[in-house]
C-alpha cells in the first residue's frame, strides 16, 4: 500500500518525500511544518516512524481545520464526504458550484475536502479577496468514497494522539519552535508568483522570511526549507543569501513537460536548505539527489532509517 494522500494539493512534496526523509534526524522528536499543505512530509514521515510527535501548520484555516478532522474524526468526515460525492451525480457541475459558494460563504472545512477532490487537476486557486475559485474538473468525478475514507483512516491512524494543528502565521509558529525541535518549511514559491500566489490563501515577503531564518539560526534550530530551484539552467526565485549558511542540497524532481513540448530536455531541479544545525549534525550531505518514480515510499516497508548521522549533538 503505498503513502496515503488525503487529497491533491498544488506544489505537494508527496513524490520528493522519501528524498527530503533523508535530511532528517534518525530520530526526531516532533517535526514541525508551519506551511504544511497536505501534510505530505509529516505523513510520509509517520509512516517511517522517524518522528515521535508533529506540529502541523497552515496560516489557510479551512485547510487546517481540515487536517484536523482527518487526524481526529476520519470516520465522520468520510460519512460526509460519501454524502457529498452521491448527491454530486444528478446534475455534477451545478452541484460543484453550489458547494464552492456554500463553502466561500461559511468556510465549512468538511465542503472544502469534497473541492478539493473535485476540482480542476486538484489545483486550488483563490481569488484575490481570498475565495477559492476554481473550476470542476469536467472529466473526472473525484476520489470514490471508498478510497477517500481508507485514506483519512490511514492518515489517522499515521498521526492520531501524537498531532496539534493550528492556523498561525508561520512566524508565531517558529516563535514557539522547542530547542529538540526539527523544522520543515516548504513556504509558496517566490520564483513563480512573487508575494501573491494565486494558488494559495497567502504568500510570504522575502526579506521577513530571511529574518525568520536567521532568529532560528541563532537559537540554533534544525531546519529545513524546501524553496525555488531552477528549470534547466534558468533558476526561479532568489536565492537564500549566504549569511544563512544553509547548505543547499538540489533535487532533481523530473523533466518538465513544458520544456518537453518545447523540445527541451530540461529537468526541473527543486532547492532544499539545510540549516548549519542540521547539517552539522549529519555526517555526509550527497548535495544532489535524483528523484525516481519508483522511490514512492511503500506503507509497509521497514522503518529502519537510511540518513547516516553522527552522534546527534544536543542543542541547548
Ligand atoms: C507550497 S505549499 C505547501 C505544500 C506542502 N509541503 C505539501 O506537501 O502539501 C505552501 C503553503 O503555505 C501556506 N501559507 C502561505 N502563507 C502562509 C503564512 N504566512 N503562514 C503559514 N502558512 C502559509 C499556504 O496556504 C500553502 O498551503
Amino acid at each position: 500500500m503505498k503513502i496515503p494522500q488525503p487529497f491533491q494539493y498544488q506544489g505537494s512534496k508527496r513524490s520528493l518525500a522519501p528524498l527530503i526523509l533523508q535530511y532528517l534526524p534518525v530520530s526526531t522528536t516532533r517535526l514541525v511544518e508551519p506551511f504544511c499543505g497536505s501534510a505530505a512530509l509529516s505523513i510520509a514521515t509517520a509512516a517511517r516512524g522517524r518522528a515521535r510527535e508533529f506540529w502541523l501548520n497552515d496560516f489557510n484555516a479551512p485547510l487546517a481545520k481540515l487536517l484536523a478532522l482527518i487526524v481526529n474524526s476520519p470516520k465522520e468526515l468520510g460519512k460526509h464526504y460519501r454524502e457529498l460525492w452521491r448527491a454530486d451525480h444528478a446534475d455534477a457541475l451545478e452541484h460543484y458550484y453550489q458547494v464552492r459558494e456554500s463553502f466561500n460563504r461559511t468556510q465549512d472545512e468538511q465542503l472544502l475536502l469534497y473541492l478539493l477532490a473535485r476540482c480542476v487537476k486538484g489545483a486550488v486557486r483563490y481569488n484575490g479577496e481570498g475565495l477559492f475559485n476554481q473550476s470542476p474538473d469536467k472529466r473526472r468525478l473525484g476520489t470514490q468514497p471508498e478510497t477517500m475514507q481508507a485514506s483519512l483512516n490511514a492518515i489517522s491512524a499515521l498521526l492520531r494522539g501524537k498531532t496539534i494543528v493550528t492556523s498561525l502565521s508561520y512566524e508565531n509558529v517558529l516563535a514557539n519552535v522547542r530547542s529538540d525541535d526539527v523544522v520543515y518549511m516548504d513556504p509558496p514559491y517566490q520564483g513563480v508568483c512573487g508575494e501573491r500566489d494565486s494558488r494559495y490563501f497567502a504568500g510570504i515577503a522575502y526579506d521577513d522570511f530571511v529574518a525568520q531564518l536567521e532568529g532560528l539560526n541563532r537559537k540554533n534550530i534544525r531546519f529545513l526549507v524546501s524553496y525555488d530551484g531552477r528549470l534547466g539552467n534558468r533558476s526561479y526565485g532568489k536565492p537564500l543569501p549566504a549569511r544563512l549558511r544553509l547548505k543547499l542540497v538540489e533535487i532533481e524532481a523530473g523533466r518538465s513537460s513544458q520544456a518537453t513540448l518545447l523540445g527541451r530536455d530540461e529537468m526541473t531541479v527543486e532547492s532544499l536548505y539545510l540549516s548549519p544545525a542540521l547539517a552539522d549534525e549529519l555526517e555526509m550531505v550527497p548535495t544532489m539527489r535524483r528523484h525516481r518514480p519508483d522511490e514512492q515510499l511503500q506503507l509497509m516497508e521497514n522503518t529502519v532509517p537510511y540518513g547516516k548521522t553522527k552522534t546527534p549533538k544536543r542543542v541547548s
